[in-house]
Order: C-alpha cells, then sequence, then structure tokens
C-alpha cells in the first residue's frame, strides 16, 4: 500500500531515501559515553578476537561487494589480513580455516541457502563466526557464535540499498572495535573516525536532496545498452555495486572494474558513446590514486566514452576531465562509498522506472534465496 512505501511510489525509492536513518540506526548504541566502542552483542572472548589471524568474509550478491569494503577497511585499519569470498565458492574448495580463523558472513536475509552452508562449513572447520545480519532471529545469525545486527529496518525491494549502507557501516564498525581491541588504532584516532560516521547521515541526505542531475541523466539515457562503472581501493566495490543495481533492475548489460585493470582488457570495450562512471577516489587518498584514475578517465574519453563522474565536492581537478560531474559531499577516504553508492542506486532506479519496469521486483529475481 501507499503508507507502507511512505509516500514513495517504490519500495525501493523509500529505502533509497530510508539510508540516513539506516547509518544512524545501525550506529546507534554501540559506543559509551567516553567514545570506547562497545559491541555487547558481540559475544566472543575479548582474548579469542586477539588471536585472531585471519578474516574470510561469507557473502553473495550485493553483500559480497560490502565484505569487499569490509576488507580495506579491516585491512587497513587492523593489520589483520581479510579474504572476501563467495559463499558459494567458499565452501567447493578447500579453504584454510583454524581456530584463529574469524569468519564474517554478510547477509541482509539471513536465510540465503549458500551462505549458511559455507558458515556452517566453517564452523566444522573449527572457525569463530560472526554474522552481519539484518534479520533479527534469522538463521545465520542463529547458528553463528555471535551477531553484529545491522538496523536497516524491514528491506522490501528485492535490490537491496538500505541493508547495504548499513552493511558497510556494521562492517566499519567491526573494524574499529578489533584495532581498539589490538590497539592497533590509538583512541583518538577511533573517536575521529566514529565522528566522521556519524556525520554520514546528514551527507546521504544531502545526495537525497540534491538527487535531480542524476535523476535526469537516467531518464535520458532509457535506450542506453551498456554502462562501465571504474573504481579504485573502495572505490572498485561500489562500482561493482552501480553495475549489479543496473542489471538487477534495468536488465542493461552492465560491468565494474577496478579502474587499474582498464588497460588490462576492458579498455577494448570502449568505442563512441560508451557510456562509463567513474567512482573517484578522494584527493586525500594517501596513494595519490586520484591522479591515476583522472588518466584513466582522459584514456576512455579519448576512445569515444561518455564519463559520469562521481566525485567529492572539493575535488576541483576533475572537473576539467569529465563529461558530468555528480558531487558527493565530502568524508575520509574510506568512508566514501557511504556516499558514492548513493547516486549509483537513484541512477539504476531512475532509468529503470523510464524503462517502466517494476523496480520493486525485477523479473527472475527472489529477494532471499534459500536453495542452493
Ligand atoms: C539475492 C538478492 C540480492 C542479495 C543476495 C544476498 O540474490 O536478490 O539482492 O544481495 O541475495 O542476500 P542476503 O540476504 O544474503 O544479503
Amino acid at each position: 500500500s501507499a503508507a507502507e512505501k511512505g509516500g514513495y511510489e517504490t519500495f525501493m525509492e523509500k529505502e533509497i531515501h530510508d539510508q540516513p536513518q539506516a547509518v544512524q540506526d545501525t550506529l546507534l548504541g554501540r559506543m559509551d559515553a567516553a567514545g570506547t566502542l562497545v559491541l555487547d552483542e558481540l559475544r566472543i572472548d575479548p582474548e579469542e578476537l586477539k588471536a585472531v589471524n585471519k578474516i574470510i568474509v561469507l557473502a553473495c550478491g550485493t553483500s559480497a561487494y560490502a565484505g569487499t569494503v569490509a576488507k580495506y577497511a579491516i585491512e587497513h585499519w587492523c593489520r589483520i589480513p581479510v579474504e572476501v569470498e563467495l559463499s558459494h565458492e567458499f565452501r567447493y574448495r578447500d579453504p584454510i580455516i583454524d581456530p584463529n580463523t574469524l569468519v564474517v558472513s554478510i547477509s541482509q536475509s539471513g536465510e540465503t541457502m549458500d551462505t549458511l552452508m559455507a558458515v556452517r562449513y566453517a564452523k566444522e572447520q573449527g572457525a569463530r563466526t560472526v554474522s552481519i545480519c539484518n534479520t533479527n532471529g534469522s538463521t545465520i545469525p542463529r547458528e553463528s557464535d555471535a551477531v553484529l545486527y545491522t538496523h536497516a529496518g524491514p528491506e522490501i525491494a528485492v535490490a537491496s540499498t538500505k541493508a547495504f549502507l548499513a552493511q558497510i557501516t556494521a562492517a566499519y564498525l567491526l573494524g574499529l572495535y578489533l584495532a581498539q581491541l589490538n590497539k592497533k588504532l590509538f583512541s583518538g584516532q577511533i573517536k575521529d573516525i566514529l565522528a566522521d560516521l556519524h556525520a554520514i547521515p546528514g551527507k546521504i541526505q544531502e545526495i537525497l536532496d540534491d538527487k535531480e542531475q542524476v535523476k535526469e541523466l537516467a531518464r535520458s539515457m532509457a535506450d542506453t545498452s551498456s554502462v562501465l562503472f571504474l573504481g579504485r581501493n573502495v572505490g572498485y566495490p561500489v562500482a561493482m555495486e552501480g553495475a549489479l543495481k543496473l542489471k538487477e533492475l534495468a536488465y542493461i548489460h552492465a560491468e565494474g572494474f577496478a579502474a587499474g585493470e582498464l588497460k588490462h582488457g576492458p579498455i577494448a570495450l570502449i568505442d563512441d558513446g560508451q557510456a562509463v562512471f567513474v567512482v573517484m577516489p578522494s584527493p586525500m587518498d594517501r596513494h595519490s590514486l586520484h591522479a591515476k584514475v583522472v588518466s584513466n578517465i582522459q584514456e576512455v574519453r579519448a576512445r569515444g566514452a561518455r564519463t559520469f563522474v562521481v566525485a567529492e565536492r572539493g575535488d576541483q581537478a576533475v572537473r576539467s576531465h569529465a563529461e558530468v560531474v555528480i558531487e558527493v559531499p565530502e568524508t575520509q577516504p574510506m568512508l566514501m562509498p557511504l556516499l558514492t553508492t548513493v547516486p549509483l542506486q537513484i541512477f539504476a532506479l531512475e532509468l529503470a522506472s523510464a524503462k517502466g519496469y517494476d523496480v520493486d521486483q525485477p523479473r527472475n529475481l527472489a529477494k532471499s534465496v534459500t536453495v542452493e
């Protein structure tokens, strides 16, 4: 009904607009007055957590892209090696797991059969298991040693939006918690990152309040048959997610690439008029990736591509290189996915709507896949 959709036309549109709240609620109550992270639900002995020397993230679909963001953040903050693997691949090789391996599963529904089976397998092999999940009391958290709930609220649209941002938020909290436990970051650093995280909901709201440019762009592209997405570092999983949203909703061929990989193959796809979204790294990125991605923009433009660049408001350097710049507010480089994802969601929603598709129930897809 219209009331359930909060006045929006579709659940997906509502859920995109729920995102400031989803991130805020996922942060809520997880810090004490002194600014120390308290993850009470994480009922694994802190000594056991300190002994963790490898993390494996297991998930499918959009949740797996949240897992890739988690890898960048946890390795950077905690110096613990993190692997991300699709649940259905994980189980059918011989993964190396021991009691010092922490398996972190990510699932909106908590019922995805592939992920459930992978978690069971990891437990049998002696791993500690943590579930990042959006559904209270669902199977995966019940079968895991501990759970860190995302508080995005029920997600109805098949294609995931607010659960994705909440998963990334929860993964950051887990990473910061492990860094706090292992003293890999100073408490002041953790406080700074948490303060920046708390500022994210307001910044998402700014993007939502300013979405007309992206909507127009999407409507103008209703006849497009292929869209590429480029990103680096934490922008890479964002590019993958942008492509997945477009496949799921608009049935358009879309692919996400690591921008550095362009020259190793995908650049051959570029010809006149090819649409390319570029998720810009922060100009403050410590690896100077910004200049490298600007070069990528020049390379694809020289071959005729149309470039739509998602960049920070303060990023003046990219302006002269892009056909269209889609601005997002500034934040620290590691937290950018919580902002850069949003215009890509709006783009996919609007393009699919322009084509007349049912965005809440895309063809051939199910919200929760409970078969292998
Ligand atoms: C299905 C949905 C996707 C979702 C994936 C994982 O394929 O259509 O949107 O990302 O499952 O779901 P989960 O509930 O485990 O996050």
